[in-house]
């Protein structure tokens, strides 16, 4: 059987704790769904990882890895948990609107695993890929978004922001945060193309101009209407 086509677009949004990232995935989805919504076949879909929305075992697994504090889980098993509840993200609610042209905005996906599994819990950073694909079926973001923040800033605003609790990873030393945020840099430079550096230690409105040009040269490449 022929295999089916994936049409759609996957824009990713990584960063270490504290960057922003939801605040600006969610303006960037509210921008595009203004600009295209409607217009065409496309529609624009925000997600995030760990989990997923509306998936009850990606959600599960999220729970897992995130709030309980008390389980003493491996960082093979964390790195399995991350993978596996990013396979059935993917099956369920990735894949399937990539193949309706539609365009997905993920906060976190592979790259996370690859920094905080692969470098920071030192993983190895070609078994995590290794896993990653095969628990993705070998999607990968067509562009993705690093937004960059030292980790004693990240981490000041998560201890100053009170609406937003702190989970098992916020929780870590600041010793795994540098090796996140290192681990970023890293990728940024091994794929000048696809991960795009942005300062995250701006305004809101400065983060979102610097990302906006990069994605109207996708859609305009895409040939989708705005
Ligand atoms: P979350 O509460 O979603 O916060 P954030 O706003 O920082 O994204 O927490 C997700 C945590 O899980 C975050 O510390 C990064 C970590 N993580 C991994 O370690 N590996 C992964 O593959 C993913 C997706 C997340």
């Amino acid at each position: 059987m022929q295999k089916k086509k994936r049409k759609g677009l996957l824009i990713t949004f990584e960063g270490p704790d504290g960057s922003g990232k939801t605040t600006i995935a969610l303006k960037i989805a509210e921008w595009l769904q203004k600009k295209i919504d409607g217009r065409g076949p496309t529609k624009i879909f925000y997600t995030r990882e760990p989990g997923g929305k509306n998936n009850v075992i990606a959600e599960d697994i999220r729970n897992i890895l995130l709030n309980k504090i008390e389980y003493n889980i491996t960082p093979m098993v964390e790195t399995l948990l991350f993978a596996a509840s990013r396979a059935q993200h993917v099956h369920d609610f990735i894949e399937p609107h990539l193949f309706k042209n539609h365009i997905v905005l993920c906060d976190r996906f592979i790259h996370s695993s690859i920094v905080y599994q692969g470098i920071g819990r030192n993983i190895g950073i070609n078994i995590v890929k290794a896993i990653n694909q095969f628990a993705t079926n070998g999607i990968e973001p067509d562009i993705t978004f690093v937004l960059m923040l030292k980790p004693t800033i990240g981490l000041k605003r998560i201890m100053n922001n009170t609406s937003r609790e702190q989970n098992r990873l916020d929780k870590e030393k600041l010793a795994l945060h540098n090796l996140v945020y290192q681990g970023y840099k890293k990728l940024i430079k091994k794929y000048p193309k696809k991960m795009i550096p942005i300062n995250a230690n701006q305004s809101i409105n400065d983060v979102l101009k610097d990302i906006k040009p990069y994605i109207e040269k996708l859609i305009q490449q895409k040939k989708y209407h705005g």
